[in-house]
């Protein structure tokens, strides 16, 4: 039986919730009647955490995870129960806690360093490692006030996982950084799990918790419903989050009865835990499209719009979902509206898409086939594409042109109007950007029966793999 290092023994937590924040003040200066409604973030919750294991943490907004994270860490204190926590314990947690915002990065990293238990001289023999992974160059000797978001993560992150900790802790914070970042995270992370680091891991992101999460928990107010492997735990979970009212109450009840009252693994590589990490993979594999809320481009420009304006830029499955995290080789609706201003001839509207870097994969335009559009309409134009991209993120641009004098000019533009992730695959065999749906065969030349293989994950591309819809909404 693999050691435990994190123990919760019918833990709660009840806050207060003010209707008026002047009832606040009442209830210090007028005390005895209390003028706050109780909220329990967390109710009588059980948890054992094996030594080096990954557990990925999943649930609506507002299921209690951060505040499970914070009672862990020890910025928040149970209101009832039992915290046992064995180890150095490392967190990143939501913005905003931990660093000081009126002082430097450098004083930062100094002051985090020492509340994790590390000497002066400890932290001048990593401070030039921290700065390099962060990357945030001249901003290290500025207030931490003056910081983007990302460039706080980056530090922050850089700091938590410098310390070695044997429990680290991460907070959703990761999907704040850009793509680089976060690849250069997760190797660190992968890192910290060679060395037989336990993990806890707040993620939105099916395809992360997957991959990187030997069990996991899913948090539903305030309860701790399933503690699973990572695959049971996020089909539950959406199983939760897309039953019908009505049926809340019966899917709850059937997920609590998959929990066996104990960790999922009884050893940490163990012969389960293989078992259920190639269970995952298979369901990687065979990954399914589906809309992560944070996953949105922070860059998106509008040109000044002349005459029309692109509204509602998404991408759907072809039955009219909406999704950012896509399957390669499936296909997808890119949708945007337009509505306009002035009456227009010949109008083109384009779309096309990018990578991170900004290379320009791929696109169409397509010009209106009923002649003028007249101002008042509203245009909802289709785009129907297959994903013929490997696995990374992707932005989509829109942009709507009509001849005026003889010109063709742009009517609006918008750039990085949304993007979507395609999500990997166990077998990445595939490199570069575009997937070629390559085929291979062989044959050996010297044999008397010739031996042939071809790969078995092939999709046929039908004609026209773009194609262009578009319908009038209103008048
Ligand atoms: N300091 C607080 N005071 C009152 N309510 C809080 C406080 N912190 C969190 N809550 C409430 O507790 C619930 C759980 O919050 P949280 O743990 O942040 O959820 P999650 O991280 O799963 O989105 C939410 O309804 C939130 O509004
Ligand atoms: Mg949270």
């Amino acid at each position: 039986m693999a050691e435990i290092v994190i123990s919760l023994q019918n833990v709660s937590k009840c806050f207060k919730r003010y209707r008026h924040p002047v009832d606040r003040l009442k209830e210090i200066f007028w005390p005895g009647k209390t003028r706050a409604d109780q909220f329990w973030a967390l109710r009588n919750l059980n948890l054992e955490v094996p030594r080096g294991i990954t557990l990925g943490i999943v649930g609506r907004n507002g299921s209690g995870k951060s505040t499970l994270l914070q009672i862990l860490v020890g910025t928040l204190a149970p209101t009832s129960g039992s915290v046992r926590v064995n180890g150095r314990i490392s967190a990143l947690l939501e913005l905003g806690s931990g660093f000081n915002p009126e002082f430097t990065g450098r004083q930062n990293v100094f002051f985090s360093g020492q509340l994790l238990g590390l000497s002066q001289e400890q932290i001048e023999g990593k401070f030039d490692e921290i700065v390099a992974f962060a990357d945030i160059g001249d901003f290290i000797d500025q207030p931490v006030k003056t910081y983007s978001s990302g460039m706080f993560v980056r530090l922050a992150f850089a700091v938590a996982t410098s310390v070695e900790p044997d429990i680290l802790v991460v907070d959703e914070a990761l999907s704040v950084g850009d793509e680089a970042f976060q690849r250069k995270c997760f190797a660190r992370i992968e890192s910290i799990q060679e060395r037989g680091g336990t993990i806890l891991f707040v993620s939105h992101s099916a395809g992360t918790v997957i991959e990187l999460c030997d069990s996991a928990i899913l948090m539903d107010s305030g309860e701790l419903l399933l503690y699973h492997t990572p695959k049971v735990a996020i089909d539950k979970y959406y199983q939760l989050i897309y039953a019908p009212e009505n049926k809340n109450h019966q899917v709850r009840s059937e997920i609590r009865a998959l929990n066996q009252g104990q960790s999922p693994f009884s050893k940490p590589g163990s012969k389960e835990q293989a078992k259920a990490k190639s269970e995952a993979r298979t369901v990687k594999q065979q990954a399914r499209a589906f809309y992560d809320p944070n996953f949105k481009p922070d860059s998106s420009i509008s040109y000044l719009c002349r005459g029309a304006k692109i509204q509602e830029p998404l991408l759907l499955t072809p039955r009219g979902e909406r999704v950012n995290n896509i399957v390669g080789r499936h296909e997808y609706v890119y949708s945007y509206s337009v509505e306009f201003f002035e009456t227009v001839d010949k109008v083109r509207f384009g779309m096309l898409v990018k990578t991170i870097t900004g290379l320009e994969v791929g696109g169409a335009s397509y010009v209106f086939p009923e002649g003028y559009i007249e101002a008042g309409k509203i245009i909802n134009v289709k785009f129907r594409f297959k994903c013929l991209l490997h696995p990374g993120v992707y932005f989509l641009n829109a942009g709507v042109s009509g001849l005026e004098d003889g010109c063709r000019t742009y009517l609006d533009r918008c750039i990085d109007a949304a993007m979507f992730r395609v999500l990997p695959e166990q077998e990445a065999l595939g490199t570069g950007t575009v997937d070629l749906l390559v085929k291979t065969t062989f044959s050996v030349e010297n044999a008397e029966d010739m031996v042939e293989g071809m790969a078995d994950n092939m999709v046929d591309i039908g004609e026209g793999a773009i194609d262009i819809v578009s319908q009038v909404k209103s008048g």
